[in-house]
């Protein structure tokens, strides 16, 4: 018997119109599943945010629904919240409250007492590195320890679906690798489903198995990112060569489109006009390449595909 894959978020022909009249939503369908980490991606003001707000129940949807776990907001929005830990992209606790509490208020809001909160709270606050400051006032830490404490408040409940609006916007490079370790491990170890908004496509494909892309309140594409990936054809790669190529040496490359940067070349390949074949010209024309990389990160270029401007 074939197990149905069960959906940790189900989002149907969701539709949000703030007062004043944005579109921010325009029928927006999404499907996640358990213990998937998840890309929703887009540029500003697409509505990620507006999508994840109405599922925190801080925005009021126009219409459509949404169910977490299989239990739709609207018959019985506590237990679904129950079941979501919700990281926002605006710091939202009490400045002027200590690290600890904010930690622990939050899980009164789950009917869990302090008490009963305390060993989650040690546990989180630890692993993000932010245990010595339990009894500092929150103005007290730097924007990337803040963003570390939304992420430990989110999880004092031990929730099964953890949503992270742009959780590394401001961090620093060594602390991003320490969240994506930490959000690698809870996806992996814990079966976490994960859903992450971020502006850094790397962040993106280094960590998520599907995405969707969402641009001016509508879905764009979703699916595998590395099926999405295969569809681009062509694919820009810098070559370092062994020493300059002068133009007439290059004659035979025209179909790669070669444009010489002092001792590099950057070329466009695809299925007719592979790496092979061009390494083979190369070395006809007296050139060594020593190395290769992407001229580009592939999701920004798709991405930048799936979101292009219609005036452009
Ligand atoms: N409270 C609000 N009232 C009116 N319009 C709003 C409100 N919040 C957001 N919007 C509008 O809704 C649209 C979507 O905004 P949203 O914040 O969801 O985008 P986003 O994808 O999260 O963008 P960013 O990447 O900048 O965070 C935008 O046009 C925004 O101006
Ligand atoms: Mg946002």
């Amino acid at each position: 018997m074939i197990e149905m894959m069960k959906k940790a978020l189900e989002v149907e022909q969701i539709r949000k119109t703030y007062v004043g009249g944005v579109e921010a939503l325009k029928g927006i369908d999404l499907s996640i599943e358990e213990g998937d980490f998840f890309a929703l991606l887009g540029p500003n003001g697409a509505g990620k945010t507006t999508l994840i707000n109405i599922l925190s129940g801080l925005v009021s949807k126009t219409s459509g629904k949404l169910s977490v776990h299989g239990i739709s907001i609207d018959d019985d929005a506590a237990q679904a919240k129950l079941r979501v830990g919700v990281v926002p992209q605006e710091f939202n606790f009490g400045i002027f409250e200590k690290v600890l509490d904010i930690v622990l208020d939050q899980a009164g809001y789950y009917g869990i007492s302090r008490r009963q909160a305390y060993p989650n709270a040690k546990k989180y606050l630890a692993q993000l590195g932010l245990w010595e400051k339990k009894d500092v006032q929150a103005r007290e830490l730097s924007g990337g320890m803040k963003r570390r404490l939304m992420i430990a408040r989110g999880l004092v409940h031990d929730p099964k679906f953890l949503i992270l609006d742009e959780p590394t916007a401001g961090v620093d490079i060594e602390l991003r690798r320490g969240m994506w370790d930490f959000l690698r491990e809870l996806n992996r170890d814990k079966g976490v489903t994960i859903l992450l908004t971020t502006h850094y496509l790397d962040e993106a494909e280094e960590l998520c198995r599907n995405m969707a892309i969402i641009n001016r309140g509508e879905i764009v594409a979703s699916g595998l990112i590395r099926d999405l990936l295969a569809t681009m054809e062509d694919e820009s790669v810098i070559l370092d060569l062994d020493h300059a190529p002068d133009e007439g040496a290059l004659s035979d490359l025209a179909a790669f489109h070669p444009r010489i940067i002092e001792t590099s070349l950057e070329v466009t390949i695809n299925k007719q006009h592979s790496i092979s074949r061009l390494i083979q010209l190369l070395s006809a024309a007296g050139l060594e390449a020593l190395s290769l990389r992407n001229a580009s990160n592939r999701l920004e270029a798709y991405f930048l595909r799936m979101t292009k401007k219609e005036d452009e």
